[in-house]
C-alpha cells in the first residue's frame, strides 16, 4: 500500500462532508470501504457514485467494514463532533485490533482529541485527529488537512492524503503537525481566524454601506477589485459574488433579506478559550465571537435603538483605497495573533508545530485562503524578531504603510456610531505591541496598594512595595 492506488481506507459517516471525503478519495485511486449507521443512507450514496462506484465498497455494519479492510487498518470517521465520535469509538473498539488507526475528521476540540489519543494509545490503537478545511467544495476536490497524532500512522495514509488535498503550485496542503491534538487545535485556530477575517470584511461593508451610503453592487465591484490585489482571498472573492446574488422574491439583493444573526458552532470561542488559558489575548479573534454572540440578541438590540436612535449617522468620506489598506492592516493583526496563539500552544503541549508550514498549508484548498499566507510563511520562515510575524521585514513594512488607513477608518467607524469591534481590536492591539513602556506600571502600583502584590522596580533597586499608606510604626 505505497500510494492511492492501492490503498484501502475505511470511512465511517456518510454526512455532506464525509460523503465529499470518500468520492475524492476514490477519485484520486483509493479503495474505499464505507460505513454509515443508516443503510438507507449508504445505498444513496453509492447509487450517486457513478463510476467512483467501483473503488467504493459499501459495509452494513462495523463488523462489515472491519471484515472489508486489511491490518493494519486505517478508519476515518466524518461524523458530528462531540459525543458522536465517542460513541463511533466505543462501536467500533469490539473490532479494532492493535495497529489500528482512527483518524477523527471532524471538527473537534483538541482536548478531546487528546484524550481520546491517550485511551486508545493504551490498546495499542492509533488515533488522529484531522482538520479539514473547505467545506463539502473542498472536501470533494481538494481540502487543506492538517493532522495531529502518532507520525508513524500518518505516514501510512499520506499517500492518500497528499493525493486528496489542496495543491499550491505542486505542494499538497496537507502535514502533520505533532502529536495527538496538535491537528485539530490548528484548525480550530485557522476557524478562529476564519471568523476574524468574515467579521472584519462585515465591519468594512458596514462602513461602506451604511456609513458611506454605497450601493450593494458598488461594494461588490470594490471586493472584486480588492481581490486582484494583496486582499486577494476565497473570503473576499465569495463576498463579491454574495453581494451581486439577487433574491428571486423581492429582486432585491439578497443578503438584504437575511436575518442578521449568526450563528457558531464551537471554535472560534475554543479558540478564545485557549488564548485567555494561555495567557495569549487573540483581541481580534474575541471581537469577532463576540460580534456573533451579540448579533443572536436581536430582541435587545432592536430594544437598544429604539432607545439611542442612530439615524442620519455617517463617518465622513473614506478613500476606497483607505478601506482596502485599513482591512489589509487587520488582516495582518488577525493571523499575527493566530500565529502568536500557535506557538505558545505548542510550546505548552510540546507539539513543535512547524509556523511556515501551517501558513503553507493554508494557501490553498482552506476558507482563510489567501495572497497574505504566502507572505506569512515566507516570513515565519525567515524567523521575525520575537518570532512574531507582524515583526518580519515584509510584513512590518506593509503594517507601516496600511496602519494610517486603519486609523482613519477605525475611528472614523467609531464617531459616525457605527460599530467596528474587529476593526478597533486590530488597532488595540498593534499599539500595544509598539510600545516598550505602557502603563502598566499604574495597575502594578494599584494592585501593590489595596493587596500589597508587590512589584519590580525598573532600578533593580531594593523594595518591592509603594510607600501608600505611610511609615508604619516601627518601620
Ligand atoms: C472550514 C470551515 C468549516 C465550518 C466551521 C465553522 O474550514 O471548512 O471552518 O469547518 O465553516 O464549522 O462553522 P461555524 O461558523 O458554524 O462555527
Amino acid at each position: 500500500m505505497d500510494d492511492a492506488d492501492t490503498q484501502h481506507i475505511g470511512l465511517v459517516g456518510l454526512g455532506t462532508m464525509g460523503a465529499a471525503l470518500a468520492l475524492n478519495m476514490a477519485e484520486k485511486g483509493a479503495s474505499v470501504v464505507v460505513y454509515n449507521r443508516s443503510g438507507d443512507v449508504t445505498s444513496t450514496f453509492m447509487a450517486d457514485a457513478g463510476a467512483l462506484a467501483d473503488r467504493l465498497t459499501p459495509a452494513d455494519s462495523p463488523a462489515a467494514l472491519f471484515a472489508a479492510l486489511a491490518p493494519p487498518r486505517a478508519i476515518v470517521l466524518m461524523v458530528t463532533a462531540g459525543a458522536a465520535v465517542d460513541a463511533v469509538i466505543e462501536g467500533l473498539l469490539p473490532h479494532l485490533d492493535r495497529g489500528d488507526a482512527i483518524i477523527d475528521g471532524g471538527n473537534a476540540d483538541f482536548h478531546d482529541t487528546r484524550r481520546r489519543e491517550s485511551a486508545l494509545a493504551e490498546k495499542g490503537i492509533a488515533f488522529l485527529g484531522m482538520g479539514v478545511s473547505g467545506g463539502e467544495e473542498g472536501a470533494r476536490h481538494g481540502p487543506s488537512i492538517m493532522v495531529g497524532g502518532s507520525a508513524g500512522a500518518y505516514d501510512r495514509i499520506a499517500p492518500v492524503l497528499e493525493a486528496i488535498a489542496a495543491r499550491y503550485k505542486d505542494d499538497p496542503c496537507v502535514a502533520h503537525l505533532g502529536s495527538d491534538g496538535a491537528g485539530h487545535f490548528v484548525k480550530t485556530v485557522h476557524n478562529g481566524i476564519e471568523y476574524a477575517d468574515m467579521q472584519l470584511i462585515a465591519e468594512i461593508y458596514g462602513i461602506l454601506r451604511y456609513g458611506q451610503g454605497r450601493g450593494v453592487d458598488d461594494i461588490a465591484e470594490l471586493f472584486e477589485a480588492w481581490n486582484f490585489g494583496p486582499l486577494q482571498s476565497y473570503l473576499v472573492e465569495i463576498t463579491a459574488k454574495i453581494l451581486r446574488a439577487v433574491d428571486p422574491l423581492t429582486g432585491g439583493p439578497v443578503v438584504d433579506v437575511i436575518v442578521d444573526s449568526a450563528g457558531q458552532k464551537g471554535t472560534g470561542r475554543w479558540t478564545l478559550i485557549e488564548a485567555l488559558r494561555l495567557g495569549q489575548s487573540a483581541s481580534t479573534i474575541e471581537a469577532a465571537v463576540g460580534a456573533r454572540s451579540w448579533s443572536a440578541l436581536r430582541a435587545a438590540r432592536t430594544a437598544g435603538a429604539g432607545l439611542f436612535p442612530a439615524d442620519g449617522m455617517r463617518c465622513h468620506p473614506l478613500l476606497d483605497t483607505d478601506l482596502e489598506a485599513a482591512f489589509l492592516a487587520a488582516r495582518i493583526v488577525a493571523y499575527g495573533q493566530g500565529f502568536q496563539l500557535l506557538r505558545a500552544a505548542s510550546d505548552e503541549y510540546g507539539w513543535n508545530i512547524n509556523q511556515p508550514r501551517v501558513a503553507e498549508i493554508w494557501r490553498a484548498g482552506c476558507i482563510i485562503r489567501s495572497a497574505l499566507l504566502d507572505e506569512i510563511a515566507h516570513a515565519l520562515r525567515d524567523d521575525p524578531p520575537e518570532g512574531l510575524v507582524i515583526f518580519s521585514p515584509v510584513l512590518a513594512a506593509r503594517l507601516t504603510e496600511s496602519l494610517p488607513a486603519l486609523r482613519r477608518v477605525a475611528s472614523s467607524a467609531l464617531a459616525g456610531g457605527l460599530p467596528a469591534p474587529a476593526l478597533a481590536s486590530a488597532l488595540g492591539y498593534f499599539d500595544t505591541m509598539r510600545t516598550a513602556r505602557g502603563t502598566t506600571d499604574l495597575i502594578q502600583a494599584q494592585r501593590d496598594f489595596f493587596g500589597a502584590h508587590g512589584f519590580e522596580r525598573l532600578d533593580g533597586g531594593e523594595g518591592r512595595h509603594g510607600p501608600w499608606h505611610g511609615p508604619k510604626a516601627g518601620a
